[in-house]
């Protein structure tokens, strides 16, 4: 059945067709996603009027890592993720570095861009010279759109003329890059393109008549932005890596993590994990912070292949002794603006990360990521990774199994030593049911 007006129902409304439509009109519907609404109607109307036809709330749990120090300053990172030990292996990672010299993040540079894409029917040469004749015109057209992003000291770096024809016949591009502060910009980014795209329009319309037909095919910005670009990295002495728990000798330790590096360089499939693990880092301080994980993955994915494969985000370098691992990677945030103001949770993060600026958080989210990938690459060449995925998966499992504050207890005892599994766990839980 094709639903007609949905998004004009209330939202008791809408709970109450679906309980109809897929779920037997079963009353405990409403009651169940109600569950979850905020106690609070303001608070509540806020959070439905991030999206559209919303009906309940879904709760992710909100970490926080300590002991982050960056540049010698210390913070404690707020992390939603729902997956269990990501915020265990990253605090791990911020206690060990913490006591080797800490992490060490830099922003290289901070540019935001965008295109409009045109499609031309003329020669290139003409349009080309009527664009760099009228240059002036199109940042008038503008002027007012970045005045406010001027005074804070941002606004439009550069506008160029970009003859794609070697792609694809008649395609062309007028590119354009920012400096929107510390915002993520990306409304004002796309206002100043569609601006500059009608303008253009009107312009070769007006002075190239006869001589081609100009299409505007499209203004928006690229969430590719290799010029918006982080570094973050650890470095030690090899002796110094050692912490009693390596079970193998810090050069061995040293040399199975530059391997494993290595390897995320020239195997997709490992490369694809490794950066999987990264982002468990990048993603869940993004979100935390109101920003757009979707933008940041895209363009992290596609800064990983800019070689022309796939590859691992960090590198690993082991010289004269020295020990380094390094993130690198572009990162598009902001700390005004959006949801980093309007996310009662999201302003909080800004708090506790003490009001960050962009760059800041560019840091601190760089820093996490390299934080999770040196855990993960620890665990998977020390011990393994299922010791530390499977403790935190035994919870999971008593959760779902319903278990009492004794089973847990008794549960966790039981299998400090053993391999966790599902029907493992069930089994033991049920020898211990029946004796009680
Ligand atoms: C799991 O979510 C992430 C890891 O697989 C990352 C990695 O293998 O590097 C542990």
């Amino acid at each position: 059945m094709k639903i007609e007006g949905f998004s004009k129902l209330s939202k008791i409304e809408k709970i109450k067709l679906i309980s109809n439509t897929l779920f037997n009109n079963n009353l405990l519907l409403t009651d169940k996603l109600k569950t979850f609404w905020h106690s609070d109607n303001k608070t509540q109307k806020l959070f439905d009027e991030f999206s559209e036809n919303t009906i309940s709330n879904f709760h992710l749990p909100f970490g926080v890592v300590p002991n982050v120090k960056i540049n010698n300053k210390i913070y404690i990172v707020p992390m939603v993720i729902e997956e269990s030990s990501v915020v265990a292996a990253c605090s791990r990672s911020g206690k060990y570095w913490f006591d080797r010299g800490g992490f060490k993040a830099k922003v290289i540079n901070n540019e935001k861009i965008g295109h409009v894409h045109f499609d031309w029917t003329g020669d290139f040469d003409e349009i080309q010279t009527l664009f760099a004749d009228n240059i002036d015109k199109l940042y008038l057209e503008i002027e007012s759109l970045q005045s406010s992003m001027k005074k804070r000291g941002g606004g439009i770096k550069d506008i160029r003329f970009k003859n794609l024809t070697n792609l694809e016949p008649g395609f062309g591009q007028i590119e354009i890059t920012f400096d929107t502060c510390d915002a993520m910009g990306a409304n004002f980014v796309n206002s100043i393109l569609e601006a500059v795209g009608h303008k253009f329009k009107r312009i070769v319309d007006r002075k190239l008549i006869g001589i081609g037909e100009l299409e505007i095919i499209m203004c928006i910005l690229s969430n590719y932005t290799p010029d918006c670009l982080v570094r973050a990295s650890v470095s030690c002495p090899i002796s110094e890596l050692d912490d009693n728990s390596l079970g193998m000798t810090p050069e061995v330790f040293a040399n199975k993590i530059y391997k494993a590096v290595r390897i995320s360089k020239i195997d997709k499939y490992r490369a694809t994990t490794h950066n999987k693990g990264i982002f468990n880092g990048i993603d869940a301080v993004v979100l935390a912070t109101g920003n757009d994980f979707r933008a940041i993955e895209a363009c992290g994915h596609t800064y990983a292949s800019r070689d022309g494969s796939y590859q691992g985000l960090t590198d690993c370098k082991i010289e004269e002794g020295i020990f380094t691992l390094t993130l690198e990677i572009p990162l598009s945030v902001g700390t005004v603006g959006g949801l980093t103001s309007l996310h009662p949770l999201a302003e909080f993060s800004l708090d506790l990360l003490q009001r960050p600026s962009a760059n800041d958080l560019m840091q601190i989210i760089a820093t996490i990521g390299l934080a999770q990938n040196f855990a993960a690459l620890k665990s998977l060449v020390t011990s393994g990774i299922q010791k530390g995925h499977m403790k935190m998966h035994l919870m999971n499992i008593l959760n779902h199994l319903e278990a009492n504050e004794s089973e847990r207890e008794q549960t966790k005892i039981e299998f400090s030593t053993k391999a966790v599994s599902y029907s493992s766990v069930r089994e033991y839980l049920g020898t211990l049911r029946n004796y009680q």
